[in-house]
């Protein structure tokens, strides 16, 4: 699977702290508009999967899991402890458009 970048919407049509799901490349994808920023993480919560990330609410910079309440930073996709937690998404914002990369992710295996 090569990178795909999909051009989702205008930033205008994001409203602060209220997330919104999109497809890319077979990947599930919640972006949030928190102050000038756009962040792309997925939206598949590690805990038990469920694509609820886009409907989370957004506390300090992180967003918490509408279902138990687990806290992601937008930034970085770690869980509050600091562990990895959500995949993170290069945007792009060209002429008032934002754009998400989504490349394939590397496997990891556990045992
Ligand atoms: S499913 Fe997200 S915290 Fe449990």
């Amino acid at each position: 699977m090569d990178p795909i970048t999909k051009k989702l919407c205008k930033v205008s049509q994001l409203t602060e702290g209220e997330g919104k799901r999109f497809i890319i490349n077979g990947e599930e994808v919640a972006i949030f508009k928190v102050g000038d920023k756009i962040h792309a993480v997925s939206n598949i919560c590690p805990h038990q999967h469920p694509a609820a990330i886009y409907s989370g609410f957004i506390e300090e910079g992180f967003v918490v899991c509408p279902i138990h309440g687990w806290r992601f930073e937008l930034e970085t996709g770690n869980k509050d402890t600091g562990r990895p937690g959500l995949r993170v998404f290069p945007v792009e914002i060209k002429e008032g458009y934002i754009y998400v990369t989504v490349e394939e992710e590397t496997p990891h295996w556990k045992w």
